[in-house]
């Protein structure tokens, strides 16, 4: 037997039961961006490099270490998109929908960075990004926060904590900046090899350092939020007045600098106790400057990503009895006869709106009956030669073992009345008899 290939490191087969808690996750997202009138877009996975050096910025880890570059045939260097928010406003000015207009956009899918893997951290990974174009004031902050907290509700995440910063404009950044690195230079004899790295590319990600040993110099270092400008310091106090008035508790965290550089006055980042070191579930911010800055005219905006793995984590962790989709009955055929009529009722009772799972590839009653066990549906319906003479079917409870005969004709009341407690599935069943 030759070597069997295994998957990229950090990239991830999502299995059935995995996929299951993860379609929970998108369908709350889904009823809640649905709720605040957000448009799902749907985004290339590569761009042009340039793309995302020019947004979340030349120096600063994504684009320097962690992306996957090639040369395409003819040269051109392209990236497998590292995070959505750079393609989302390359596409809004390519296809004119941001200027003088308000949107609410939302794109999910696999996002690629070449971190170190760990549990939590992966190459490949999944977000469900929101963008939106067009509102200046902190209303839309506050708006993107109630969406999540709306979506932790759903889900029943208690227990996550958002942590709130301002960076101020652009131009206020730039002047902390310089004193920044003033007084770091200071320290410089202090600096792990990290931070002496970072102190002439990126000297804010420093603030962000998680190594004890820097924690004494952070503590020290002059304060952002003293040098943030009158209107960034009323967006905050507004952003933070909306929050307390709707009972969002929330943390300043003036050393939240986050590690994209197109962000200016909020940034925000909810995180859990949950998962060890990568507790970060889901993060944002504004970007007011970004739309300009990659050849749009002037447009406020802010967003957010949730990260889908961290987020199916928790959910796990989290336990309860979420069986995912199970089919309504699993037909059972036994002889040449019931094989060939089984197809057309399996058939006939999809119409009917019922999952059915058919046997497939013969078997004996004893095998099927262990498919039927493992496909997870609650009646197994026995078709053979005798059921097939008399138009019946046979119904096995595969919960108590309970068996009963009835007429083919009544097998869809049967199974619309004993399976469709669930009032989505009725209503769907309904709708297709009608
Ligand atoms: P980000 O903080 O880089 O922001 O990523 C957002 C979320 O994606 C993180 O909080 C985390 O849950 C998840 N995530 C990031 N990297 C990984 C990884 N290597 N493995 C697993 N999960 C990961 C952004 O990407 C911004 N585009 C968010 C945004 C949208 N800001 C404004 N609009």
């Amino acid at each position: 037997m030759s070597k069997a290939i295994q998957a990229v490191r950090g990239m991830n087969d999502l299995l059935p039961e995995v996929v299951e808690r993860w379609q929970r996750i998108e369908a709350g997202a889904r009823d809640v961006l649905h709720a605040y009138g957000y448009r799902e877009i749907r985004l290339p996975i590569l761009e042009k490099s340039e793309l995302f050096a020019r947004s979340i910025g030349s120096q600063t880890d994504i684009v320097e270490k962690e992306m996957y570059s090639f040369e395409d045939r003819h040269g051109e260097n392209l990236t497998l998109r590292p995070e959505g928010t750079a393609g989302c406003v390359r596409a809004g000015i390519e296809n004119g929908f941001l200027h003088n207009q308000i949107q609410r956009l939302w794109y999910a899918g696999p996002m690629f960075r070449h971190e170190r893997p760990q549990k939590g951290r992966y190459r490949q990974f999944h977000q469900i990004g929101v963008e939106a174009f067009g509102i200046e004031s902190a209303d839309l902050d506050a708006e993107l926060i109630f969406m999540c907290v709306r979506l932790w509700r759903a889900l029943g995440f208690d227990g996550l904590t958002l942590q709130l910063n301002s960076l101020g404009t652009l131009e206020c950044r730039a002047a902390y900046r310089r004193e920044l690195v003033h007084y770091l230079e200071t320290q410089r004899g202090k600096l792990d090899e990290d931070s002496l790295r970072r102190l002439d590319r990126n000297p804010l990600r420093i603030l962000d350092s998680k190594n004890p040993a820097m924690q004494e110099i952070i503590a020290a270092a002059p304060d952002l939020f003293e040098h943030l400008d009158d209107a960034s310091r009323a967006h905050f106090e507004r952003l933070g007045d909306y929050l307390r008035q709707a009972g969002v508790a929330f943390t300043v965290n003036p050393r939240l600098v986050r590690g994209l550089d197109y962000y200016t006055r909020t940034v925000f980042e909810w995180t859990t106790d949950r998962l060890g070191a990568q507790s970060a579930v889901g993060a944002g911010g504004r970007y007011d400057g970004l739309v300009e800055q990659l050849g749009g005219r002037p447009t406020p905006a802010a967003g957010f990503a949730i990260g889908l793995e961290r987020l199916a984590e928790l959910l796990a962790l989290q336990g309860g009895s979420h069986q995912g989709v199970r089919p309504h009955g699993y037909l059972v055929l036994l002889g040449e006869e019931a094989e060939r009529q089984g197809l057309s009722l399996a058939e006939r009772l999809r119409d009917a709106g019922l999952r059915i799972e058919c046997n497939g590839g013969g078997g004996g009653l004893k095998t099927q009956l262990k498919r039927a066990d493992r496909s997870g549906a609650r009646h197994a319906l026995l078709l053979g030669e005798d059921e097939v003479r008399n138009a019946s079917i046979t119904i096995k409870d595969l919960r108590d073992g309970a068996q009963r005969s009835i007429a083919q004709n009544e097998l869809i009341d049967f199974l619309l009345g004993s399976n469709l407690k669930n009032k989505e599935d009725k209503a769907t069943a309904d709708e297709r008899r009608r």
